[in-house]
């Protein structure tokens, strides 16, 4: 006999496992199938997040950039540190017990909500007399499972070059790249994106020569043009993070120390010789070896299951959530369409607003933003005002000794609805909450400016530029 749930969800990623603790909240019976192991053969939970992505990276981050401090920024305190030094398989083994503290968190979570994890693959297969029937196959054999309704959870994968395979030793994705046993002396990194910059600080920052090469001819096209064009001043000019844009990769050859790189810029020949090389060329969504096909589940032709705004599938109760459809491929995006999507099983009413989704790249200094950029406006042609404050001049930032960058505010030239906000500094994670929040509720550039902002903070940065909006800023 199946096992039958009212819910199945597939994969425990952040998208998955957080549908999976909403559905159990809400009284449903719910299972998750999930089929990670460690390097260790271990079953674990949290996805790629937790495993090899948004966790691991900002531990590593966090160890380097101390590094980074102790070295470059202390002095101007007065603290002066001698011989400082990398323990890289300290930072390896904090940076791993970090994860295993989180992905035991979900098996706890998992247990108070009475979710049972399926351990294994899990493949689409029809349906039968208590909904639909999804296969798992794991290292105790395979079953079959019933669930009322299914959330697809299963993620994305790395994208890799065709004729450049991966090992994870010389040639890297994000796996290979968060747990190198050295710091190697000369480090390639195609793909300038949101990986290529973070995982490239990080490197840098630790003692590798980084060269970063980009098919694009524009820095961050994805960010605001003003950001972009500060972030390239910080990172290439002032940081010394090697990065060429407008890049083709002619040929690649890899021996056992390292890797050769043939490519184009300007229409000249180059080379890069590396001696570890991290491709970061963007995700692909885990559909493969789904069994959509036996079920009729509708794939787009780049490979996302197909869903309407609430995460619906073609297929009635069947839904798809993270990574694995459209939208950005953010943590917290697949968090929130996890809990509304469960929701909407409950028979609740439930959405998520794609518009105000966050982002964050975790270089140093940060670059956050949500909404509009100034180029998209200009294309739309949205009538718009610009607000924009440095961090030069605020007191807190001084006494940090963390002065680089600015908060931009865009705000509807006739309306005054906050339209969007980008940031570029230390604490930009933090600090686009607050926009994030105006934005949700529809506020204008004046409602942020009436609003008290304590001092001395980073936050007076975003009410300054609140304020500049409409020219009267304050402090400058
Ligand atoms: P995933 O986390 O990929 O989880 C999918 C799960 O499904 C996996 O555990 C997989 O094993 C399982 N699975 C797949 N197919 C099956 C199957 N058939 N049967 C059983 N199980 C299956 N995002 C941020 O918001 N902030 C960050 O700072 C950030 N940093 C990142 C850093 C790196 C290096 C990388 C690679 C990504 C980062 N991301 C970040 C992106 C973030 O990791 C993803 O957006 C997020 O993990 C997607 O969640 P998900 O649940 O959709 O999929
Ligand atoms: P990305 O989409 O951010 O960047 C990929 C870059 O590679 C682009 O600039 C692209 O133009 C370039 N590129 C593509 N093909 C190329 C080629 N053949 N040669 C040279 N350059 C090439 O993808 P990335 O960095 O792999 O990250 C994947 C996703 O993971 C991100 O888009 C993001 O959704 C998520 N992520 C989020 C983080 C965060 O929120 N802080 C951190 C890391 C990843």
């Amino acid at each position: 006999m199946a096992q039958t749930f009212d819910v199945i969800v597939i994969g425990a990623g952040p998208a998955g496992y957080i549908a999976a603790v909403r559905a159990a909240q809400l009284g449903m019976k719910t299972a998750c199938v999930e089929e990670w192991k460690t390097p260790q053969g271990i079953g674990a939970l949290g996805g790629t997040c937790l495993n090899t992505g948004c966790i691991p990276s900002k531990a590593l981050l966090e160890s380097s950039e101390n590094y980074e401090r102790v070295r470059h920024k202390f002095e101007s305190h007065g603290i002066a540190i001698a011989g400082a030094k990398i323990d890289l398989a300290k930072m390896m083994a904090r940076k791993d017990s970090i994860v295993t503290k989180m992905t035991k968190g979900i098996e706890f979570l998992f247990k108070k909500n009475n979710i049972t994890w399926l351990k294994g693959h899990a493949t689409l297969v029809g349906k039968g007399g208590a909904g639909w029937q999804v296969e798992v196959s794991g290292d105790g054999g395979t079953d079959v499972a019933e669930g009322k309704a299914i959330i697809i959870a299963t993620g994305s994968k790395a994208r890799h070059l065709p004729d450049l395979p991966v090992d994870n030793e010389v040639v890297c994705d994000n796996v290979g790249a968060l747990s190198f046993t050295e710091v190697p002396k000369r480090l390639g990194v195609i793909g300038a994106g949101v990986i290529g910059l973070e995982l490239g600080s990080v490197w840098r920052r630790l003692g590798a020569k980084v060269t970063v090469l980009e098919v694009l001819p524009s820095f961050l096209a994805a960010a605001d043009e003003s950001i972009a064009k500060a972030a390239w001043k910080i990172f290439n000019e002032r940081q010394k993070l090697d990065i060429q844009l407008g890049v083709t990769i002619v040929k690649t050859q890899v021996g056992k120390k390292g890797v050769s790189i043939d490519y184009e810029q300007d229409g000249k020949p180059l080379k890069l010789e590396c001696d570890r090389l991290v491709v970061s060329i963007g995700r692909i969504p885990n559909t493969d070896r789904l069994g959509a096909e036996n079920v009729g589940l509708k794939i787009d032709e780049r490979g996302f299951i197909e869903v309407d705004a609430h995460c619906r599938s073609n297929l009635q109760n069947v839904f798809a959530i993270g990574d694995v459809v459209r939208g950005p491929m953010l943590a917290h995006k697949g968090e929130e369409e996890g809990v509304m999507v469960a929701e909407l099983i409950a028979g609740q009413k439930a959405h998520v607003n794609l518009e105000t989704i966050p982002w964050v790249i975790y270089t140093s200094p940060e670059i956050a933003w949500v909404g509009r950029t100034e180029q998209q406006l200009r294309e739309e042609g949205t009538p718009y005002r610009v607000g924009q404050f440095p961090f030069t001049i605020n007191g807190r930032a001084l006494s940090q000794d963390e002065t680089e960058g600015f908060v931009k505010m865009l705000a509807h030239a006739k309306t005054d609805e906050i339209l969007g906000v980008h940031i570029i500094n230390t604490h930009a994670s933090e600090l686009i909450a607050e926009a994030v929040v105006a934005m949700e509720f529809r506020a204008c550039s004046e409602d942020v400016a009436r609003i008290v902002h304590a001092h001395p903070s980073l936050s007076e940065v975003m009410h300054e530029a609140a304020l500049a909006v409409d020219k009267r800023a304050l402090n400058m």
